[in-house]
């Protein structure tokens, strides 16, 4: 039964985190212990004075009106004859702390909840269990508040000592409240990966700023990220430390956190005086690079070093070339990676949002499946899009859906919404595991039908139909048209994707050999691109609006044809050059740009865009001291420093989606979603620009494959290594000469102009 301290904070403000207890007795030696544990909430078990297991932030985060994730554990060796203690501490998380935006708490429910049962089986064989009870006991400890946003506060002074072990008096503590208003949700193990810490950062700089006796400290780490720190400190009781983070420094020197909003991401330790004092955060994170601890004084010692979590998804994929700052750009793009595949896909770790956005992840899916191994995770996060799908089959912008308002209600719109289909394809696509698109087939096919009924007229996406919001739009861009949703139309982002969805659900559909479904999507497809193109595009290939981004997108989802396709394209490589070689599209356009230029016969265009250093570009955070990738090309600039504080993070992976093309293009690593999941690799390095030479490298379920280019004074020398049980095709770049086959195994070939 769910379980939870009689004690309840309100609205907008919280309670210290309860320490539950329950003491029982074994009379015999253990053969066997199992813990199953879950918490509305988060939670952190003991036993015997031992923490049990290593996730952090479990059970994870799902639509909590629907079902949470449980975890079992396998206890033996914590348990022994005689007496012993289960122990939890509980922490409001994404249940009901600040999550959620408007400064409010309490998205699921008002207070933290546990349940647990430890089932033991005796040397003798007899059973035993232990479950969450009125039995059980609670009190307030240590920490006094934790909150995602808001941070952690912890009184050392108030600590308890052995409170999870045999022997405790917990005669002070209250009995805990037995919570029968939970509604029957549904209780499943985990779904993919849970969080985990994944590595240290020592800082690289300290600055001390004396003030009188007091110091205070400006850490630099070196490196944005996702976690907190571990602190040291030998000082006298009482002592109070404040620890603030932050992605920049202002100009004097400062910490910068204005672009935070109404993430307080502070935490306060007050120490206990008694030696070296080691503390880390239980149940909070925060987005950072810099840390300032006030409240020491001069004879106080203090360290720190940075703790890095995050989903725990394995390396899979590396990427390097001739050119540093491309480099550079791809550390970036994994740190960012890293800093928001923190157990949904958030739009970034720092101010007070850290949401599973719609678009961002179907944007930066593919990049990502290279870096890491995301299959569990968004096996997972396609779960809980399906769980938050409304009855009209409608998606909304961010999963699980926690914001309020009318945006919580709507579609998520064009390029948002459509990661219903977009995530699963690609996951299936990088992995070929066939299974998260049986899942989702009857979700998909209701979205699109949906789509198609409320928010489309004759194929036509224009919201207004059913809404007249219409999405985001070409999100962020600098177009010119000085709107921060671009200058592209709704109704033709949207009708492009819809046109996307339908070709998509076509090889879906064939992929899980469902022929005539497949057939309709095709005529769906067909219809709907020949909708598009009346609509909006003349047939000497000028399109509505003429920005980059919309023939970026009629030209990526195949809605433009024959001559107007090449003078479509004609057009766009104009347009990119004559803007210098900057970029101009948002979040919508930019995935896309550098791959429509390349098959349009526009390569060297998109190496001058990938290399320019110049403002707005990749490398421009690059050349100015990024560490991961940022929200927007004005994150930052010379003339105007950080943009309007209310929207401004530096550490966003949308942009980043340009990894996909640095490995599928500048490196050359291909999938056949004929044979997905790299059962057919295809090579088809396209070298370009200043490189001289690039490889990657990749886990696949096969095996690894990898792929080197070198430019030699014969040709291209390439290294090549196809896995067992794959085999691949090398497509060389144009003048190369023809495609060939390739067995498995390892192949070192010069390519002859
Ligand atoms: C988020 C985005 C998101 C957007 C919607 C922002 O506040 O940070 O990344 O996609 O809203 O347009």
């Amino acid at each position: 039964m769910w379980i939870a301290s009689p004690a309840v904070g309100s609205l907008h403000s919280t309670t210290p985190c309860p320490y539950l207890r329950k003491p029982f007795h074994l009379d015999k030696g253990v053969k066997s212990a199992r813990l199953t544990v879950t918490a509305l909430g988060l939670y952190e078990c003991e036993i015997n004075g031992q923490r049990v297991g290593d996730e952090i932030f479990a059970p994870g985060w799902t639509d909590y009106s629907k079902r949470v994730m449980s975890r079992s554990y396998d206890v033996t060796s914590l348990l022994k004859t005689g007496d012993n203690v289960l122990g939890a501490i509980l922490g409001d998380g994404w249940y009901c702390g600040y999550m959620g935006w408007w400064n409010k708490r309490e998205n699921y429910g008002d207070r933290t909840k546990l349940m647990a049962q430890l089932d033991v089986v005796l040397a003798d064989g007899k059973t035993v269990s232990i479950a969450t009870g009125s039995d059980w006991k609670t009190a307030e400890g240590p920490i006094r508040e934790s909150d995602f946003f808001m941070g952690e506060i912890y009184d050392a002074r108030l600590e308890f000592g052995s409170w999870s072990s045999p022997g405790f008096d917990d005669s002070e503590w209250n009995l805990c409240r037995v919570e029968k208003e939970v509604p029957d949700i549904s209780i499943e193990e985990r779904l993919g990966p849970p969080v985990r810490r994944q590595e240290e950062i020592k800082p690289i700089n300290r600055r001390v700023i004396q003030n009188g006796k007091q110091v205070r400290f400006i850490y630099d780490l070196g490196q944005n990220f996702a976690g907190w720190i571990r602190l040291e400190v030998r000082a006298g009781q009482g002592r109070s430390l404040r620890l603030r983070f932050a992605e920049i420094l202002d100009p004097k020197g400062d910490i910068y956190t204005e672009n935070l909003r109404s993430a307080r991401a502070t935490d306060y330790y007050i120490c206990k005086g008694e030696g070296k004092e080691v503390w880390e955060p239980r149940f909070t994170f925060h987005g950072f690079r810099y840390v300032e601890v006030e409240g020491a004084t001069e004879a106080d010692e203090v360290a720190i070093a940075g703790v890095v979590v995050h989903s725990d998804i394995k390396p899979t994929g590396s990427f390097r070339c001739s050119h540093e700052l491309l480099n550079k750009l791809q550390s970036n793009i994994v740190w960012g990676q890293k800093s928001n595949f923190l157990e949904v896909p958030t739009d970034c770790p720092q101010r007070d949002e850290r949401l599973g956005w719609t678009g961002d992840a179907q944007v930066f899916i593919r990049t990502a499946a290279f870096n890491r191994d995301v299959s569990g995770f968004f096996r997972k996060w396609t779960r809980d899009i399906r769980d938050a799908q409304g009855e009209n089959g409608s998606v909304p912008c961010v999963i699980p859906n926690v914001i309020d308002g009318d945006l919580a209600k709507r579609d998520g719109g064009p390029a948002w919404s459509d990661a219903a289909i977009i995530c699963p394809w690609t996951i299936y696509l990088c992995y070929g595991e066939k299974q998260i698109l049986t899942e989702h087939y009857e979700s998909m096919q209701r979205y699109l039908d949906g789509l198609i009924k409320n928010y489309c007229k004759d194929y036509i996406r224009s919201h207004w139909q059913a809404d007249p919001w219409g999405g985001f739009g070409d999100w962020l861009a600098l177009d010119g048209s000085g709107k921060i949703e671009g200058g592209t139309p709704k109704d033709l982002i949207g009708t492009a994707f819809l046109a996307y969805d339908a070709g998509l659900m076509a090889k879906i559909a064939d992929a899980l050999g469902k022929v005539d479904d497949a057939r309709r999507y095709e005529k769906l497809h067909k219809e709907i691109a020949g909708v598009f193109r009346r609509r909006f595009v003349t047939p000497d290939g000028l399109i509505a609006s003429g920005t980059q981004t919309a023939m970026v997108l009629a030209l990526h989802f195949g809605l433009v044809e024959g001559e107007a396709r090449k003078l479509m394209a004609e057009t766009l490589n104009r347009d990119v050059r004559n803007r210098g070689f900057h970029l101009a599209t948002g979040f919508v356009g930019t995935p896309y740009l550098l791959e429509v230029l390349e098959e349009n016969g526009y390569l060297d265009t998109a190496y001058k865009l990938l290399e320019q250093e110049s403002f707005p570009s990749w490398l421009f955070p690059v050349k100015n001291g990024a560490t991961t990738i940022w929200e927007r090309w004005d994150g930052w600039t010379p003339e105007k420093g950080p943009q309007d504080k209310s929207m401004n993070s530096y550490n966003h992976y949308a942009y980043g989606a340009v990894g996909a093309w640095m490995y599928r293009s500048v490196a050359g690593l291909e999938v056949d979603a004929k044979e997905p999941g790299y059962r057919h690799v295809i090579f088809r390095p396209r070298p370009g620009g200043s490189l001289t030479w690039a490889e990657a490298s990749l886990e696949t379920a096969q095996g690894t494959v990898k792929i080197r280019w070198d430019k030699v004074p014969e040709g291209l020398k390439l290294d090549l290594t196809v896995p067992e049980g794959s085999h691949a095709t090398l497509e060389p770049p144009e003048g190369f000469g023809p495609a060939r086959s390739l067995k498995a195994g390892h192949h070192q070939i010069v390519l002859k102009v």
